[in-house]
């Protein structure tokens, strides 16, 4: 693995002239800087293309929100994993517990869709991570194995997928797990992963859920956190930046 990863979801935010300049913004900083950190932005899917355009030669990557699980065909609304490397991504998505909530999503689904990904020659950022209810229940390492085993497709390598642990309850709340509770899930899934494909050691963790400039440090310098899913604080360029410096400080 060169460097930590830290990847932008805008999810369904973003209008044209907010967005290009939101990119412009960061991809100025990016190509300034020559970091040691790869930085991923993901906006909507109508935004792809402009983002592309804002983001040219600065090195920052592109990614989508989603893909289908089919290449193409009669699937009204969606978006296939091809159409996304054709505008010029990287990396897609998938899995994240928005989807699975809003769109009844399950496991196998999710790992139709990174195989999807892997088709096109996308990275796929799988996510996975319990709800409160079952982080209560003392159930988060069995629901992180369970669904490691789900949505994690046979395709997979340390070179086409990344993991993202994001635990329900911290997205967008302003709650974070202990360091401790971080760094003992994501010692788990580099476990499970070891057991299911080989090189899993090169398999970038990344952990989302309210990461903001005030715990981005303490975060990414958990073992095994190898990046960051930012939400909300994607969406603003200064907030943005700032932890992606916490993450090359790593
Ligand atoms: P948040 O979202 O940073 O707003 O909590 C993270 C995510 O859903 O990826």
């Amino acid at each position: 693995m060169v460097g930590k990863l830290v990847a932008g979801n805008w999810k369904m935010n973003g209008l044209k002239a907010d967005g290009v300049a939101l990119a412009r913004d960061i991809a100025l900083r990016y190509a300034e800087a020559d970091p040691d950190f790869a930085m991923l932005l993901c906006p909507p899917a109508t935004l792809l293309d402009a983002v592309g355009a804002a983001i040219d030669g600065s090195g920052v990557l592109l990614g989508g929100q989603d893909c289908h699980a089919q290449d193409k065909g009669a699937h009204t609304g969606n978006v296939s994993a091809p159409m996304l490397a054709d505008l010029g991504c990287s990396h897609v998505i998938v899995g994240h517990s928005e989807r699975r909530q809003d769109h009844g999503e399950i496991d196998l689904a999710v790992s139709a869709k990174a195989e999807a990904a892997h088709r096109a020659g996308l990275t796929a950022i799988i996510c996975i991570g319990e709800t409160l209810k079952e982080r209560e229940a003392g159930r988060a390492l069995n629901v992180c194995s369970r669904q490691l085993a789900g949505s994690v497709p046979r395709t997979a390598t340390a070179d086409n997928t990344v993991i993202a642990y994001e635990p329900v309850w911290a997205i967008g709340t302003g709650l974070t797990p202990s360091t401790a509770d971080v760094a003992e899930v994501h010692r788990h899934i580099r476990a499970e992963l070891s057991r299911r494909l080989s090189g899993a050691d090169a398999v970038p963790l990344l952990y989302g859920g309210s990461v903001k400039p005030g715990n981005a440090v303490e975060l990414m310098s958990v073992p095994n956190v190898d990046g960051a899913l930012v939400g909300g604080a994607s969406l603003n360029a200064e907030d943005f930046w700032a932890i992606a410096q916490g993450c090359g400080d790593g």
